[in-house]
């Protein structure tokens, strides 16, 4: 009281004040549009719908119902208390190894039993966040570098980037082959750091993709393994999304190519980030792991382990109900069939106004092809009609840009953190937004969404440090929020 708050700044770190955050994205301003108005069925039928968070909330029931049947699973049941004071006292850092060993059978069941997990390799993290940062801490100094396949998570820019001062650095995908991560394109990202002087440390990979809900094919996953072994660069493969793919062509895991015979690896370069954020739908368990091959990597991230461990009533949860072998089947049957059914209704729902996505069979969202409804092909349309979208249409979806995607036009609008009557109303929403500008609208022939963007290659933006500061928008702290959860209260 009474003293001047002068150059406040000064009081911080430079890291701490700096942008090196990424949140000044519309990814994250979206969220703060939907915040302000949430949508309720009941109480507030006009407000923002969510589609701007990948949350999986489909087979919440499943959950519900292991849990009534399981109440020992829980210490804060009559049947759980008496394990309440050894869980409740410190415990091993490396996590309990029952949780270890059913995190490790779970990414065995998810990856259809192909491939095995050595529970010994794990290391607990706070989320696939503190997972990423974790794995970049480990392999690289700052100003150190690791290119990622465009479009991309809009987190990986804080995630990896913030505290370590880890460079990332657009590998160039496009829509003329499906955002293919190309052997060339590869090339091409790493020879343009190394003539900027920049040290390569690493790959880092999204399978299946969070924009894109599509997943790496064996031979696209072989030529990065080889390529990533050629430079001898470390390869980081971010599987959260495993067990949401719904369809054909199947999940393959990078543990899957590197015990294939004939492959070439260094397995010192290779880590897998996993989390139960989304193949289970609990971000809010924060439960998530760096799986490396590299000992000395595992090592390095168990002393950082403290930093974001997983509460042991959580692992105490998780160890339980992901060892009941049937409940898994069940759910991930359950859950691929439910992430089906609502992909396909949305995929019919906005095709009666002739708008298409690029065709994905996996993720909780999808890649909206909103380009001819652009007043021209340019990022500050794509911005434009976002604000539209946001505030007339009242949808939080995320535009192509805060992905770093290239090209504009793109859109990512997560389907499966709503009910079907929810659903329903942000399709209504689009499509009578649609046939108000139809004139800018031209229904598309058959091709395949992707297949007649080539005009629209746009050369990349300077995208290191300080990437789309055009398109930014102010700085404030994200709060993401469930819409089931808001509409509860
Ligand atoms: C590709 C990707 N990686 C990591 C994360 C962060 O996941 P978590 O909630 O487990 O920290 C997300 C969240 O959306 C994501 O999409």
């Amino acid at each position: 009281m009474g003293i001047k708050r002068i150059q406040q700044k000064q009081l911080l770190s430079k890291i701490a004040t700096g942008n090196g955050h990424g949140e000044n994205s519309p990814y994250f301003d979206g969220w703060k549009a939907y915040d302000s108005d949430p949508f309720h069925s009941a109480n507030n039928p006009n407000g923002v719908i969510q589609m701007g968070l990948a949350e999986n909330q489909l087979s919440f029931d499943l959950v519900k119902d292991w849990i009534l049947k399981n109440p020992e699973a829980s210490i804060c049941t009559p049947e759980g208390v008496n394990e309440f004071r050894g869980i409740a006292l410190y415990q091993d850092y490396h996590g309990l190894p029952e949780f270890r060993e059913a995190i490790a059978k779970f990414m065995e069941s998810v990856r259809g039993n192909r491939v095995g997990f050595d529970p010994d390799r794990i290391v607990m993290s706070g989320g696939a966040t503190g997972a990423h940062e974790m794995i970049g801490f480990c392999l690289a100094d700052p100003g150190e570098a690791f290119p990622v396949p465009v479009p991309y998570y809009p987190g990986f820019d804080r995630d990896l980037r913030w505290r370590t001062g880890i460079e990332l650095l657009p590998v160039a995908c496009e829509s003329s082959n499906g955002f293919k991560v190309t052997r060339q394109a590869l090339e091409e990202a790493y020879e343009k750091a190394q003539k900027e002087n920049i040290k390569v440390k690493g790959l880092l990979i999204t399978n299946p993709s969070n924009p894109l809900g599509t997943v790496l094919d064996r031979d696209t996953l072989r030529s990065i393994v080889s390529f990533i072994n050629d430079t001898n660069i470390h390869l980081v493969c971010d599987e959260i999304y495993a067990a949401t793919v719904f369809g054909q062509p199947g999940f393959v895991s990078v543990a899957e190519i590197i015990a294939e015979d004939g492959v070439e690896c260094d397995l010192d370069l290779i880590h897998i980030v996993y989390s139960l954020s989304k193949d289970l739908g609990f971000p809010g368990f924060r439960v998530g792991i760096v799986y490396s091959y590299n000992d000395d990597v595992v090592s390095c991230a168990r002393r950082m382990s403290s930093f974001g461990l997983v509460s042991t009533q959580t692992q105490r949860l998780v160890a339980s109900m992901l060892s009941d072998g049937a409940f898994v089947r069940r759910f991930l049957a359950e859950s691929a069939r439910l992430l089906a059914a609502r992909h396909g209704a949305f995929t019919r729902g906005l095709a009666q106004v002739g708008i298409t996505c690029l065709k994905s069979n996996a993720g909780l969202f999808m890649w909206m092809d909103l380009h001819r409804l652009l007043k021209e092909q340019s990022f500050e349309a794509e911005m434009a009609l976002w604000r539209v979208i946001i505030n007339e249409v009242k949808l939080n979806v995320s535009p192509g840009v805060s992905f770093h995607c290239p090209e504009p036009g793109w859109f990512r609008v997560c389907i499966a953190n709503m009910d079907d009557h929810t659903m329903e109303v942000a399709l209504k929403r689009i499509r009578s937004f649609v046939m108000k500008n139809k004139e800018v609208v031209v229904v598309p022939n058959k091709k395949k969404c992707w297949q007649d963007h080539s005009h629209l290659r746009l050369s990349f933006p300077a995208m290191r440090g300080g990437r789309f500061d055009d398109f930014l928008m102010s700085p404030h702290s994200p709060m993401p929020q469930s819409p089931l959860v808001q509409a509860r209260t």
